[in-house]
């Protein structure tokens, strides 16, 4: 039952749509974690600095520790569960596999989605802070470590798996462009939490 500190929201998450009441106060991650059990977006700290919980809204990459699940009504969310292609892993994910880039693995989710997200920036002609020419025509700057570092540098790994993580970043990004895309389809099924 919905109160004044409370509504109904309706959610599209990995093409599919749920419909929940929640806490005006609730954040993303945890109606993502707590109510949709959606556990592979991960807390870390809980206060936008790790990049643990990093998720797509629209396509682009966003932290939901940071968003508020009443504020993301209306927007295309892809959380890690949703980058597959059915049986088929995302490009970053299979070259996170082939190269090793984790340990523990528990900012995979994060960095995976976040890397979806630099791919498709990159692409689109975004500059970084390290990039050198940044004047529209001069077009998108080769994705060199240095690029791929800095785009990354909001995603923490504890376990200091860097390395590996931008040779994956690297590797995934000379993927097709048809296969770097998400499902963000709003042809959604009907989900009720
Ligand atoms: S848990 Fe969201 S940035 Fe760390
Ligand atoms: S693989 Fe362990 S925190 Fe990144």
């Amino acid at each position: 039952m919905a109160s004044s500190a409370s509504s109904v929201i309706t959610l599209k998450i990995n093409g599919e749509k749920y419909t929940l009441p929640v806490d005006h106060r609730t954040t993303l991650l945890d109606a993502l974690r707590e109510r949709l059990d959606l556990t592979g977006t991960k807390k870390g700290c809980d206060q936008g600095q790790c990049g643990a919980c990093t998720v797509l809204l629209d396509g682009r990459r966003a932290v939901a520790c940071l968003q508020l699940a009443v504020a993301a009504e209306g927007r295309e969310i892809t959380t890690i569960e949703g980058v597959a292609d059915g049986e088929r892993l995302h490009p970053v994910q299979q070259a996170f596999l082939d190269l090793d880039g984790f340990q523990c693995g528990y900012c995979t989710p994060g960095q995976i989605c976040s890397a979806i997200g630099v791919i498709e920036e990159h692409a689109a002609g975004w500059p970084s802070a390290v990039t050198a020419d940044v004047r529209p025509e001069a077009g998108p700057p080769p994705l060199t470590a240095e690029e791929i570092r800095e785009r990354m540098s909001g995603n923490l790994c504890r376990c200091g798996a860097y390395v590996s993580i931008v040779e994956a970043v690297a590797r995934a990004a000379e993927a097709p462009r048809d296969e770097q895309r998400v499902n963000t389809a709003s042809d959604a099924k009907e989900a009720v939490a």
